[in-house]
């Protein structure tokens, strides 16, 4: 199956992709995002959407950790069922 993408930032090549796998590498802002990658080194037009594309991302792994810690722990959470 193909996955598929969308480009963030085009002056640099940065996709929705490349900055999921940053916030599940620990990315904590959107600035490490913008250290690491590089991103909106140039004409800075994706910053909007790359903040977008960072708070969907970091607000699914923040839940995902939360459920794996509750699970962990055995602790029911809001989105169990
Ligand atoms: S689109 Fe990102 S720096 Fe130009």
């Amino acid at each position: 199956m193909r996955e598929i993408f969308m480009y963030v930032c085009l002056c640099n090549g940065i996709t929705d992709h490349s900055i999921r796998e940053e916030v599940a590498k620990g990315a904590q802002h959107l600035r490490d995002v913008v250290r690491s990658l590089g991103l909106a080194k140039d004409c800075a037009r994706c910053v909007e959407a790359a903040r977008e594309v960072f708070d969907e991302a970091k607000s699914q792994f923040d839940l995902s950790m939360a459920e794996q810690l509750a699970y962990a722990a055995d602790i029911p959470t809001l989105t169990a069922a």
